[in-house]
């Protein structure tokens, strides 16, 4: 069967879905590796290093060839359309944000399977690309800050005086979080942390960090939700808790917000008055920006000066956008790994044959056979067709109106 690994398209992504090593990889599984000319330029690999491993470089892919095809950004629905039926896609693929291309891919019969959906369970945490890819996120992220920040990150006692560290306060401890917790105490910052859920708290203790209990259970419904998830607060227990954390975000150097919760908008967690509240100089990095924003005014992609409210100077709001693409190499080496672990499963004598009986296929498959099988997915999908209809039954009445 022939698998196609694509040179991304979308602006500033620079990760590729396969190395030279996980080519080696899938070629020993009995797949024929075709790759685009220059897809792996950007995260390191040179069309000679893929060759080396055995794929076979070509200027452009024929879609219409291809039994596979592997990405790392959504497909465009013109993609979707020019696979063949019974074609396998396997990738990022945002299904909530992306409705027009899941349609295409069920219409045009492929069967895709979106990383975002792997089942969280410990057998299928090789092929968990959200994880692999908000560890280099929350890596990134402090190095975002420190760079920003006009001070060190780690205590120095030197002959010319003692500087104090920086103090870090990280919001939101899954993956990402927990990963910045790690790398703002390796440069040697002090470092505290929040989340909604109360097991995290054991989390950031094991990585150094000190927990703010801010006792928002108190209240009665616990924040944590089936699968290790959180749930999304209501209205008044998100005003309590920026309540409560308001004194803990003026005493921060460096503030990052890692918080989601899954198919939701980003939860407000900081007040623009919150970041206000902070001391000049102060770095606020938002990982949420692209998905909505855990801080007040927040914007992907952007630096805002934030005036503080003692009128002294400013704080700087940094918006991140694509981050885990900052990070080509080793972002890249880890998602590939992802998509080989997840083709090895389905892959057998060289042909890729789905097992639906399988959790972790069935529960990363988007679309099969004509039908968009991930439920949520589904609803939107028919959400979006009633409101087309509703739509164009109004048009057609009042063009009738006028008439
Ligand atoms: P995520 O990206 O969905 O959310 C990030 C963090 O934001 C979560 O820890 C969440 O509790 C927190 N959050 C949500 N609303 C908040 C609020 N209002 N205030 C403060 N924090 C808030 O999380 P991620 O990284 O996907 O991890 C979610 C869960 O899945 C975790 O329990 C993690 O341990 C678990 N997990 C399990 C895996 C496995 O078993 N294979 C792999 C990876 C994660």
């Amino acid at each position: 069967m022939k698998l196609g690994i694509a040179r991304e398209r979308r602006d500033g992504e620079r990760r590729v879905a396969a190395t030279p090593e996980t080519v080696k990889q899938l070629t020993e599984l009995g797949l024929e590796v075709l790759v685009e000319s220059r897809a792996g330029v950007t995260a390191g690999h040179s069309d000679q290093d893929y060759e080396k491993a055995g794929a076979r470089i070509v200027p452009d892919l024929d879609l219409g060839e291809l039994d596979v095809y592997a990405h790392v950004r959504p497909l465009e629905p013109s993609t979707a359309i020019s696979l063949h039926r019974g074609a396998v896609t396997i990738g990022l693929a945002s299904p909530s944000s992306e409705l027009p291309t899941v349609r295409a891919l069920a219409d045009a019969g492929v069967t895709s399977f979106a990383l975002e959906l792997v089942p969280r369970i410990s057998r299928a945490q090789s092929m968990d690309a959200l994880s692999s890819q908000a560890l280099v996120a929350g890596y990134r992220c402090v190095l975002e800050a420190a760079m920003r920040l006009p001070r060190f990150f780690p205590l120095f006692m030197t002959a010319a005086g003692t500087v104090p560290p920086a103090r870090v306060l990280v919001l939101g401890v899954g993956v990402a979080g927990l990963q910045a917790i790690g790398t703002a105490k390796r440069l040697g910052a002090r470092v505290s942390a929040n989340d909604i859920r109360p097991s995290s708290a054991d989390e950031v203790a094991s990585m150094g960090g000190t927990f703010i209990n801010l006792d928002l259970d108190k209240a009665g419904q616990t924040a944590e939700a089936a699968g290790g998830y959180a749930r999304e607060l209501t209205a008044d227990r998100g005003a309590l808790q920026r309540r409560l954390l308001a004194p803990h975000v003026a005493q921060a150097d460096v503030l990052i917000t890692t918080a989601a919760v899954p198919g939701r908008r980003a939860p407000l967690l900081v007040s623009r008055e919150m970041v206000q509240g902070m001391r000049p100089g102060s770095v606020v990095v938002d990982l949420a920006a692209e998905s909505g924003g855990n801080v007040e005014g927040s914007v992907p992609g952007r630096d805002i000066q934030v005036p503080t409210a003692d009128g002294q100077g400013h704080v700087i709001l940094a918006g991140m956008k694509d981050i885990a693409s900052t990070m080509p190499a080793d972002a890249s080496r880890l998602y590939a790994k992802n998509i080989a672990n997840l083709l090895a499963l389905m892959t057998r004598d060289g042909t890729v044959t789905p097992d639906f009986e399988d959790e972790v296929q069935a529960g990363a498959c988007l679309t099969h056979d004509g039908e968009v099988r991930h439920t949520p997915t589904a609803e939107a999908l028919a959400a979006l067709a009633g409101q087309m209809a509703a739509l164009v039954k109004t048009q057609q009445s009042s063009n009738e109106g006028v008439a």
